[in-house]
């Protein structure tokens, strides 16, 4: 194929065309000949190291390391090989389901227990008077009886998003030109002002650079989310591409202690399916030295959701909550292995009560043109897993609660966009968002 042939295609299937991807064949080659070697396939590199040294104990694993993949129904992951031997070494979650569709609804709701009525892959910045997950673990640096203050603080903040490449060269097929590797829309913590606003909390947010200076460092995080590129993580690919990137990257690190050390969680989901007119069940397992030897290879069919890792990571950690969905009993469930031992008691909903995780557009919410609502506190009196009461940040209005809300107004037919929207990143093609660490909106 002709370079200039294969970079058009490869732009049309990274802007929205899902269908498309199949056509571009790529074919999957390792950036670097390990995962814990630094490469310059990568755009940066990293020469800095986070300095997290002291672990805090948590009831069932010391760390988690979430990694999402991209747009793959449980039935295709479930028969492709490499999951298949994944899956024997872990908890298989048969019933584990994404909450709507597109991919930065998911995303938002991984970190925020929310997806605020988002409805599309727009470029969205959410006030900093939301919570998020990262402020739950910095709490917990004070609600642990730490040192108080900045310092006390900041040595507990370890969380960490794998953001990957940004519009870079093409490392697979070099004579095509540069390639959208990196989309905000999937990195959950960028779209948070309370992140993005912060340099320090910026400054966590790494790349896969990053991420093997820090391992040969020995300062990994305890809280870590990985969003492999747009060609890794299927989004552009196929699921064997997937497979292959797992091989290359998950693999090895699941025998280094440096990553898969003692008490480790690692979870390996996909941020929605493919098909939207059957359940978002999405193929997910729980692996790592933190899960039992005897738990290893079989599945649990407890009804769980993205918002179940928010309340996991609570229960675990003894957090407090964010009062939205993760709270919410129905659609939280504790893992089940976690819940055991920290005396959370899972719900059982009956089928016919089951959400259809599958629609799009209809949750009202700030984020939404066609239902819009603005933001509202969360429920103050909610009880999460962590036990530990509800966060709240500076500049929250307490008593905008969600039963005092208007109506849902419909800014789509006034053609207005919504007032924390800042414009479409998968419109066309050629939309990539130059974007730095430090520089992300
Ligand atoms: C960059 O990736 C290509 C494709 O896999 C590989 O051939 C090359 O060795 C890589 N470069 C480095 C520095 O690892
Ligand atoms: C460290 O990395 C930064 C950003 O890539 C670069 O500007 C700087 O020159 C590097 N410093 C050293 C000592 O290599
Ligand atoms: C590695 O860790 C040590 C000790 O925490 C720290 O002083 C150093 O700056 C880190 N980074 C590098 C690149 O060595
Ligand atoms: C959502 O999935 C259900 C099956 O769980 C299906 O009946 C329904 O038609 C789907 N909705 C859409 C909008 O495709
Ligand atoms: C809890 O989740 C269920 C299922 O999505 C939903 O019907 C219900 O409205 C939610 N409750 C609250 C208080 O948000
Ligand atoms: C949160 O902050 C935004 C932006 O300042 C504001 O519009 C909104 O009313 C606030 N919401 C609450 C519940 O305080
Ligand atoms: C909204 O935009 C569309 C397309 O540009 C236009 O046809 C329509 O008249 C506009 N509606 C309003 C209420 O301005």
């Amino acid at each position: 194929m002709a370079p200039a042939t294969l970079l058009s295609a490869v732009l049309l299937a990274a802007s929205s065309v899902r269908l498309a991807s199949a056509a571009t064949a790529q074919v999957f080659a390792p950036p670097s000949r390990s995962p814990l070697v630094q490469t310059s396939n990568y755009t940066s590199f990293s020469n800095t190291t986070l300095n997290d040294r002291k672990v805090v104990k948590g009831r069932v694993f010391d760390r988690i390391i979430q990694v999402w993949l991209e747009n793959t129904d449980f039935a295709t992951a479930a028969t492709t090989p490499i999951f298949e031997s994944l899956a024997e070494q872990g908890i298989l979650f048969t019933d584990f389901n994404s909450l709507t569709h597109p991919s930065e609804p998911n995303y938002i709701a991984a970190a925020g227990g929310d997806f605020f009525g988002a409805a599309d892959d727009n470029m969205y910045h959410i006030p900093s008077n939301i919570t998020t997950i990262v402020d739950l673990l910095e709490d917990k640096g004070y609600f642990m009886g730490d040192i108080p203050g900045e310092h006390a603080r900041k040595q507990f903040l370890r969380f960490r998003v794998r953001v990957s490449l940004f519009s870079a060269p093409n490392y697979a097929s070099p004579a095509s030109g540069t390639y959208p590797y990196y989309m905000r829309k999937h990195n959950p913590l960028i779209i948070f002002d309370a992140i993005s606003q912060n340099p320090a909390r910026m400054h966590r947010i790494r790349t896969f650079n990053d991420f093997a200076n820090d391992v040969v460092n020995g300062s990994l995080p305890q809280w870590i989310f990985v969003t492999p590129n747009m060609v890794n993580d299927a989004h552009d690919t196929t699921i064997d591409f997937a497979a292959s990137f797992l091989e290359y990257w998950l693999v090895p690190l699941l025998t280094d202690p440096r990553v898969n050390g003692e008490n480790t969680l690692i979870l390996l989901t996909f941020d929605e399916n493919e098909n939207h007119a059957i359940q978002n069940t999405i193929w997910t397992v729980a692996m790592g030295t933190a899960v039992p030897l005897n738990l290893r290879g079989t599945t649990d069919d407890t009804l769980y959701t993205h918002y179940s890792t928010l309340s996991t990571v609570q229960a675990n950690w003894g957090l407090k909550s964010l009062g939205r969905q993760d709270t919410n009993a129905s659609v939280s469930n504790v893992f089940s292995f976690v819940a055991e031992k920290t005396g959370y008691r899972n719900v059982k909903v009956p089928a016919s009560e089951v959400p259809q995780f599958n629609l799009t557009a209809v949750a009202s919410g700030p984020l939404t043109s066609f239902l819009f609502q603005p933001f509202t506190a969360p429920n103050l009196k909610a009880r999460g897993a962590g036990y530990g009461g509800v966060l709240t940040l500076k500049g929250l209005n307490e008593k905008l609660t969600a039963d005092k809300l208007p109506p849902p107004a419909n800014l789509a037919a006034q053609n207005l966009s919504t007032p924390w929207q800042m414009s479409p990143e998968t419109a066309s093609g050629k939309t990539i968002i130059p974007c730095t660490d430090t520089q992300c909106p």
